[in-house]
């Protein structure tokens, strides 16, 4: 199994280009079974995520040809053609390494009229359940039975619009929703719906294929549904999370580093905490430059988009173990996103946790040591603590990190850090 061995204590410096979205390829991906023609996805990164989702699709008959893009420099170009689909069934071996491959079940049911699809189950970070999916769909006119630990899904004659309330905001329940709805028969309005930039991105692909949805990017979408869509050609956006990561990392070591291609307005909130934590941002439409003299306590809480996201939480705390002052961090996504804080302890951060908070204290130094990789996001936060730290930290179980960061150990080498991947 590979670890990352990290020597601490170098600030990053250069330049790094961020790559595609994975949570803005993985709808994107599912979307390609609403339609019998070619969706071109580009931009797509190399990450074990979308590998995953690339053989669910496989096993339900989509046939994807992947090839490097004409440019040299940006993701790959997927093209995914889902019209001799055979299979609607999303078994249990792939749905358990990966959640996201519930985002399969509204476009098979609303393409096929069926779908059955794993339970997901839980995972490190909560319980995390899907009943807002189901209970979304139901709405649409779907049938559904949990039957042997399978989402048994049926519509018989075609989903119908309906209006349906979320009680509170979920990424991947509006985004089955939205793709679900867009072949749905009539008007489908979806309220309290998240207004993640990757959600408005599959709902401008879909609308690229033919899909009539207005509000996008407000927290009410309208979706008409139409008899068929086409096929599209598509670029998969900027990693906004793998720049809030690069960011944090550049930050926490004092350096100067310049992250291209990149998105900057869709992490106003993210650059804010930052500069109250004292990093200095200098913004442009597709790049940041990031610096940090000293970094300062600052009180954070995740919250649904615009909002912080529960995705940098983990990487924001490395940064502030060593600030100046304190910091409260508020976890109001999910129940159990502080696996991280055992581990950040143990190379040397003070840090108490009250039920949901975190109360950082700033310590001058922290040491490397052995940790453990929990999940995706905790995994980075333990390299930029790593990157910080005096000595050399060794972070285990990096599979979590392929499954959602291209290449990173390179990208922070060329950047001056001494970061290598070892097999042991
Ligand atoms: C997506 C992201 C993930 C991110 C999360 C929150 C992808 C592939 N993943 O995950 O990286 O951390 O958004 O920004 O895009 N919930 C329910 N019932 C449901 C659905 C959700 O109780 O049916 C709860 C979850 O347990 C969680 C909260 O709602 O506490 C938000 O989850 P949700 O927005 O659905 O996250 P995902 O779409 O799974």
């Amino acid at each position: 199994m590979d670890s990352i061995r990290i020597q601490g204590g170098r600030p990053l410096k250069g330049e790094i280009r961020i790559g595609g979205a994975k949570n803005a390829a993985l709808p994107l991906m599912a979307a390609a079974l609403l339609t019998d023609k070619p969706l071109v996805l580009r931009n797509m990164p190399r990450l074990a995520d979308i590998a995953t989702m690339g053989q669910l699709l496989a096993q339900h008959g989509v046939a994807i040809d992947l090839a490097e893009p004409a440019d040299g420099v940006s993701g790959r170009v997927a093209t995914l053609n889902a019209a001799g689909v055979d299979n609607t069934t999303a078994p249990y071996d792939i749905v358990r390494k990966m959640r996201a491959s519930v985002l399969v079940l509204g476009p098979l049911l609303a393409r096929f009229g069926r779908a059955r699809v794993s339970l997901p189950g839980g995972c490190a970070i909560g319980t995390r359940p899907v009943d807002l999916h189901l209970k979304g769909l139901e709405q649409l006119g779907a049938e559904i039975e949990l039957n042997q630990g399978y989402i048994v899904a049926t519509a018989p004659n075609g989903l119908i619009g309906a209006d349906v309330v979320f009680p509170f905001v979920s990424v991947g329940a509006t985004e089955n929703l939205l793709t679900a709805a867009a072949l749905a028969k009539g008007t489908t309005r979806l309220r309290n719906a998240a207004r993640e930039p990757e959600v408005s991105d599959l709902a401008e692909c879909l609308v690229a294929m033919g899909a009539k949805i207005e509000g996008i990017g407000t927290d009410t979408l309208t979706i008409d549904g139409v008899e068929a869509l086409h096929g599209a050609d598509h670029e998969v956006p900027p990693d906004r999370i793998e720049t809030g990561s690069l960011a944090m990392a550049a930050a926490a070591t004092g350096g100067d580093v310049t992250l291209l291609g990149a998105r900057p307005d869709m992490l106003e909130q993210v650059f804010r905490t930052m500069g109250q934590a004292g990093a200095v941002l200098d913004v442009e439409p597709d790049r940041v430059r990031v610096r940090c003299p000293r970094v300062v306590g600052v009180d954070v809480m995740t919250e649904p988009y615009p909002g912080f996201p529960t995705d940098l939480q983990a990487q924001m705390m490395a940064m502030l173990t060593r600030a100046e002052g304190a910091s409260m961090i508020t976890e109001s996504i999910f129940e159990n996103r502080f696996m991280h804080v055992p581990e950040l302890t143990r190379m040397g951060a003070n840090i108490n946790l009250h039920s949901r908070s975190a109360m950082v204290r700033g310590v001058r130094r922290l040491t490397g040591a052995e940790v453990m990789a929990t999940d995706l996001r905790a995994s980075v936060s333990l390299v930029i603590a790593g990157l910080v730290a005096e000595g050399e930290t060794i972070v285990n179980r990096v599979y979590h990190l392929d499954r959602g960061y291209e290449r990173l150990e390179h990208k922070l080498a060329a950047c001056g850090a001494q970061i290598e991947r070892v097999s042991r």
